[in-house]
């Protein structure tokens, strides 16, 4: 049965409700067009906005189909930009922290650059040491989509595309994404990627969203638990070895809330070694809705008690703790962001996964629908 994107939407924050949630109120989320400032060719940025009853709003740029801002009240209704990002449109140009972004067309690391499809190899850009990073150097993160809606309503929502030349980055077929953003009167920010390709391909897309619940500070003193038994251990590249590690005992465990601080210094393991911090894929291992979704991360922060929760109909969720945030980087407000001072929670599909036969395939053909949804739900914990 083909159905509507919007209804679709519905489809997934209703499947919330198996998590206990109740059913959407009836206010309507406010949805709006703004500027975005301009390029150095005197290109516009357009964007757009979403904001609920709830205090909750959201811009999102044509640059990179990107989370410029995320407002969220605190226990106390007061609201702070839970998202790093920067106040004007050069910034994300010139710099390659991907903030808040839709990266892709393969989101996270290929390596060396090189796969396989039906008996082809591919060359792909390196931009990362020797390995392909977040679709090369131009990558969805880099281009000016269109926003083709922008709709007030129950679930207001924005929906941007943009198309992918074939051979862009160096990857085959002309690719057509759809991104969707959802606001709903519960304070679900809704995201599902799309895509259909005219040629064989490999898809693998997601939001680079960087997280601080206090919208201040470091994230250290975040209590962060994963829906995750294992994560894939990775080389000192981060390329995954292949092996499914198992979480137990080790720094990796976050089957119950803990600090992201406690151990992030560990110098005993290899692998925070190698990540310089976590920036690492975890397996996620709940049991998904009947719509494909299954919660994968819960968030934290004691001080002001919002909670982020993040659902996903994706198999891996890629945790990095904002390890290469080095103080070079000021961003919104004048605000120098230092190590640790965010965090990123990706749904996605495994790193590396077309070199890998017994990860979940990344392969996209023509008639068929690559889809990645997530959505990200906010709350308050009372002290
Ligand atoms: C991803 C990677 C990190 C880093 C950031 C961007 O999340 O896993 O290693 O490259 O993007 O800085």
């Amino acid at each position: 049965m083909i159905i509507g994107r919007g209804k679709r939407w519905v489809g997934v924050l209703m499947s919330l409700q198996a998590f206990g949630l109740p059913s959407l109120a009836v206010a309507a989320v406010e949805a709006k067009r703004v500027n975005f400032g301009t390029l150095q060719d005197g290109a516009r940025v357009e964007a757009a906005e979403l904001s609920n009853s709830a205090g909750m709003s959201v811009r999102i740029i044509a640059l990179g189909a990107a989370i410029q801002s995320l407002d969220v009240p605190d226990r106390g209704g007061v609201r702070e930009d839970v998202v790093l990002g920067y106040d004007s449109p050069r910034e994300y140009v010139a710099k390659p922290q991907y903030f808040g972004a839709t990266v892709g067309r393969f989101a996270n690391r290929i390596a060396r650059g090189k796969f396989a499809l039906d008996g082809r190899e591919y060359t792909l850009e390196t931009n990362d040491g020797p390995n392909h990073l977040h679709g090369g150097v131009q990558g969805l993160d880099k281009v000016l989509w269109n926003i083709d809606e922008v709709r007030s309503g129950p679930l207001g929502r924005i929906v941007l595309r943009h198309v992918s030349p074939d051979g862009a980055g160096g990857y085959p077929g002309t690719l057509t994404v759809t991104a969707t953003y959802s606001l709903s009167e519960r304070n679900e920010l809704a995201v599902e990627y799309s895509a259909r390709t005219d040629k064989p391909t490999i898809v693998n897309i997601t939001n680079h969203a960087y997280f601080n619940l206090a919208g201040k500070g470091d994230v250290l003193g975040h209590r962060l638990k994963l829906y995750a038994d294992s994560y894939t251990p990775v080389d000192a590249t981060l390329i995954p070895t292949g092996e499914r590690r198992s979480v137990a005992g080790t720094p990796f465990d976050f089957r119950q809330p803990r600090a992201i601080g406690e151990l992030i210094r560990d110098g005993h393991d290899e692998q925070l070694r190698f990540g310089r911090g976590y920036d690492h894929n975890f397996v996620l291992s709940g049991e998904p809705s009947p719509q494909g979704m299954r919660l994968a991360a819960w968030l934290e922060d004691p001080a002001s008690g919002r909670v982020l929760e993040v659902f996903a109909s994706a198999p891996g969720l890629q945790f990095y703790s904002g390890n290469f945030l080095d103080g070079t980087v000021v961003g919104k407000g004048g605000r120098i962001y230092r190590q640790g001072d965010a965090l990123c929670l990706e749904p996605q599909l495994f790193p590396d996964a077309p070199n890998h036969a017994d990860f979940p395939s990344a392969r996209v053909d023509p008639g068929r629908e690559y889809v990645n949804r997530m959505v990200f739900r906010f709350s308050v914990s009372r002290p």
